[in-house]
Order: structure tokens, then sequence, then C-alpha cells
């Protein structure tokens, strides 16, 4: 792009004709258009092969349905219901952490990336688990669960938490649900299963790695951030509730920044299956389109002279303007954004 002095160029890798794009009209099209649902097949081939059924590759003709079905399983209420965990996870990370504060230099993605692995899928292994919970539904008069449950069904059933006990339909529930019902083979689940946890736990688990190194480069921040945080949870000891994050606004603004400095999914692609005309755009069969969500982040002429630099104030009410809405798209954009957007 920088050779081309533009930001959309036509290229081929290898034999495959791409067009790459950073332009956040052109993006915004493309992830709008219900014509352009299919993901790019060289780019995502390895995500297809490994995940075969998964909701990330999948064909749009059979995503459509697939998207539907688990969606339920990806409301607020259900994220809620997740809340002692991830305040278990947070106790958990303070104390592993804690011994850490010497002034050394520590590689602490590893464990960011095994926490956020332990939140998705639970001790056990998901086909474990699932099968687990299908002889557990079956078999409903065993009352043997202390071997078998996943903590996350563990921890909703004792929480106090209210929305728990409502038994909202969290996506291995759901899952098991399709299963019996014989609208997901058992091929199916467990490839729905694999996506759900691959997509999501490096996702977060760099995303949180990325925002720790951020604090560490920008002090200042680091010290804005930790006072709005001690204001909100003056104890040592805290449990966090939904409703208290949006008492953290200097909070969003940094993950916000730190997303589009260092996006967790630097691109993404669509397939065009059939000649395509999108506005003034016309897209010939077969050319996959590759959004660089990196290079949109980093724009001079939308986000700036020191785009490169980390500065949250850029989020704030008064600097974020629909230029920089239209360009900011880490979760992408459009009916097949990420399922686990906030
Ligand atoms: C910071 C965290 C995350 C980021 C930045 C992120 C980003 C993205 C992006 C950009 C896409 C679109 C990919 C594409 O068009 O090829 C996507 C898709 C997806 N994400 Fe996320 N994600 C995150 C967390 C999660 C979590 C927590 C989950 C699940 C619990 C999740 C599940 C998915 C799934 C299933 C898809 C495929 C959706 C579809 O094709 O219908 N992601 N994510």
């Amino acid at each position: 792009m920088k050779d081309c002095k533009s930001h959309t160029v036509c290229c081929w890798i290898g034999l495959f004709p791409i067009i790459l794009t950073a332009d956040p009209d052109i993006a915004s099209s493309v992830l709008r258009s219900k014509e352009l649902l299919n993901k790019a097949k060289t780019m995502y081939y390895p995500l297809d092969l490994t995940f075969k059924n998964g909701l990330a590759a999948i064909p749009a003709t059979q995503w459509v349905h697939n998207r539907k079905m688990i969606d339920p399983s990806f409301t607020n209420k259900v994220l809620v219901s997740f809340f002692p965990i991830f305040n278990k996870a947070k106790d958990d990370l303070i104390e592993r952490y804690s011994v850490l504060v010497d002034n050394k230099e520590h590689n602490i993605l590893k464990s960011l990336q095994t926490l956020s692995l332990g939140i998705t899928v639970g001790k056990k292994v998901l086909t474990g688990l699932i099968q687990a919970k299908l002889k557990r539904d079956i078999n409903t008069s065993n009352n043997n669960s202390n071997t078998e449950t996943s903590d996350l069904n563990n921890i909703a059933s004792n929480s106090t938490v209210p929305s728990i006990r409502k038994e909202p339909k969290i996506f291995i529930d759901q899952a098991i649900k399709l299963y019996q019902n014989q609208q997901y083979t058992w091929d199916h689940i467990i490839s729905e299963s694999n996506t759900i946890v691959t997509t999501s736990f490096e996702t977060s688990a760099n995303a949180v790695y990325s925002t720790l190194v951020m604090l560490a480069m920008h002090p200042e921040e680091q010290q804005r951030l930790f006072e709005e945080i001690l204001d909100v949870f003056p104890e040592k000891d805290f449990y966090v509730d939904f409703d208290q994050l949006n008492q953290l606004p200097y909070l969003d603004l940094v993950i916000n920044e730190t997303l589009r400095l260092a996006p967790s999914v630097p691109v993404i692609g669509r397939h065009v299956m059939k000649d395509t005309q999108i506005g003034e755009h016309n897209f010939p069969k077969d050319i996959q389109i590759i959004i660089s969500i990196f290079h949109l982040h980093r724009r001079t002429d939308i986000w700036g002279p020191n785009a490169d630099k980390f500065d949250p104030e850029r989020f704030s009410v008064e600097n974020f303007g629909e230029k920089q809405k239209n360009a900011f798209i880490p979760f992408s954009k459009g009916v097949r954004n990420c399922i686990g957007k906030p």
C-alpha cells in the first residue's frame, strides 16, 4: 500500500487475485454487504481445514443458519452470568502476579493465555465436558456431579448472582440442546466448540496482554487508570459487578486505544462468489477482499500525525468523531462480525 501510495491495491498472492484495502468506506460496504458473507478462501483455508463446519470459516449458506442457532449464547445476560468466573480469574491473576513485583522483566503472555483458555473451557477438555454433560442430562437421577460437571456450571449453580439462577443459555448448553434436537451432529458441535474456544481465548488473552504492555510503556496513563480503579474498588479484596464497569470510563478508553494499535485480529477477508456491484465498486467473481484492520487503525489522515502513538484520549467523547468511528473495527462489522463482541 505504501509503495502504491494508495489505501486500496490489487495484487496477486500466487495464483489468487486479491484486493487489499484499508479504506473505511470500502471496508464498511464490504462488511455490511449481504452478498459478501463468505470468508476469503485462501486466507481462511487453514481455519476451514481445522474447524470444518465451524462458524468462523463456514460457507455463508450454512453460516446464516448456524449463527442464528449460536447467537442466543452471546447475549448480555449470558455474559453477566460469567462474572463469578471472571472474578475468580481476576483473583488468581492478582495473586500470581503479586510475586512478580520486582522491577524485572517477566513474560506473562503464556500465563494469560492459559488463564483465558481456562475461562473458556473450564478445567477439562471441551469434548470431555460435552460428553459429561450429555451423560448427566440423560441420567438426571445420577447426582454424582462433582466429578463430571464443568467449572462453569458449578459456579453458575452455586452463585448468589440472581441472573445465573435463570439458567442463561451458555454456549455448551445450547450446543448440547441442538445436538439432542438433532439440529447439530456430533462432529458439528465438536467443530463449533473448538471454533469458539480458538476464536475467543487467544484474541482475549492477547488483548489483555497488549493492554498491560501499553500501560507498562506509559506510566502516566497507568497511574490515571490505577486511580480510577482505586476509586471504585478501594478494598484489597473486591468483587466486580457488570454495572460497576460503567464507572470505569478511562478503562474503556485504554482498551479501545490498545485494540486500535494492536488489534487481536489484524486482517480479515471476504470472497466474492459472483460479480458484485456495491455502490461505485465492482468486484469480479473470485476476487478476495482482504481488509487490513491494522493499517486502517493507523491511518494518519484519520487518526492524526501521531497515529502510531498510544493516546487513550482519542476515544473520549470530544475526540472520537464519525471519521474515527468508521475506521475502528477491532471486532469487524456487519452481520458476520465477532460473535463475542462486547
Ligand atoms: C478482544 C477480543 C476479540 C477480538 C479483538 C475479536 C475479533 C474478531 C474479529 C475481527 C472477527 C471477524 C473475523 C472475520 O471476519 O474473519 C471475529 C470473529 C469471531 N469471533 Fe471474535 N474477537 C474477540 C473475542 C472473541 C470471543 C471472546 C469470542 C467467543 C466467546 C469470539 C468468537 C468469535 C467467533 C465465533 C467469530 C466468527 C463469527 C462468524 O463468522 O460468524 N471472539 N472476532
